[in-house]
C-alpha cells in the first residue's frame, strides 16, 4: 500500500446522493448543491456541511428552513451547473436557468423541485459553526413514485461521480436493526 495524500481521503468514503438544497431568503428561490450529507437519526434527521462561503447559507441562516431534493443521473448537468453558479450573482434565477420547475411546499416557503426524484421540507435545528455543520430536521418528505429513473448520483470529490448500481438485499439478515414500517 502506498500513502495517500490526506487531503484526498475523503474520496474514498462516498457520501450519500448529491442533493439540491431548495431556499427562499424572503425575496428570492435559490438552488445549490450539495454532496456532503449525513444521516444522523432514522427519524428523518440529517447534516449537511456547507457554510457562509454560499449564498444558500445566508437563507439558511435567516429561515432555518430550506428542502432536500434529490436529483437522478439524468440531471447531472443540471446539478453540476447549479454547483457553479451563485444566486448571489445578479439575474441568476437557478430554476429557470436550469429548467427546473417549482412545486410548493406545506411548511417552508422555500420550493419543491418537481422534476427530482424526492423532496424533503426541513427545519435547521442547529449550526455547529466549527464543522460548518447545518442539522436539519424533516418535516415531510415526497417521492415521485412514477419516475422511470430512480438512480441517484453519488459524488467522489474529484469531478465523478458514481451512478447507484445493482442493489444488494440483506433485509433478512438486517431485520433486527431495520425501522419498523421500511
Ligand atoms: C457536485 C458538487 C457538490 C457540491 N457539494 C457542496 C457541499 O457539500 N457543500 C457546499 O458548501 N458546497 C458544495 N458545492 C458548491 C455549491 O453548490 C456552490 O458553492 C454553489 O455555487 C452555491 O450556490 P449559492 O451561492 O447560490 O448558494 C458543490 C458543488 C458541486 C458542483
Amino acid at each position: 500500500m502506498q500513502t495517500l495524500d490526506l487531503n484526498t481521503a475523503f474520496t474514498l468514503i462516498e457520501p450519500g446522493p448529491v442533493v439540491l438544497i431548495s431556499t427562499n431568503d424572503g425575496q428570492r428561490d435559490n438552488l445549490m448543491t450539495v454532496s456532503w450529507t449525513m444521516v444522523l437519526e432514522f427519524s428523518g434527521v440529517f447534516a449537511l456541511c456547507t457554510g457562509a462561503w454560499n449564498h444558500s447559507f445566508k437563507a439558511l441562516q435567516a429561515t432555518r428552513e430550506c428542502v432536500i431534493a434529490i436529483p437522478t443521473v439524468d440531471m447531472i448537468d443540471q446539478v453540476v451547473g447549479i454547483g457553479m453558479c451563485s444566486g448571489a450573482d445578479a439575474g441568476v434565477d437557478k430554476f429557470a436557468r436550469f429548467g427546473l420547475t417549482r412545486a410548493p411546499a406545506r411548511h417552508v416557503q422555500a420550493p419543491l423541485v418537481k422534476q427530482c426524484l424526492a423532496n424533503i421540507e426541513c427545519r435547521v435545528t442547529e449550526f455547529v459553526a466549527a464543522q460548518h455543520i447545518v442539522v436539519l430536521q424533516a418535516l415531510v418528505a415526497y417521492r415521485d413514485t412514477a419516475r422511470q429513473e430512480t438512480r441517484t448520483l453519488h459524488a467522489v470529490g474529484d469531478g465523478s461521480f458514481v451512478v447507484d448500481g445493482h442493489r444488494f438485499n440483506r433485509r433478512a439478515a438486517m431485520a433486527g436493526k431495520l425501522p419498523p414500517g421500511e
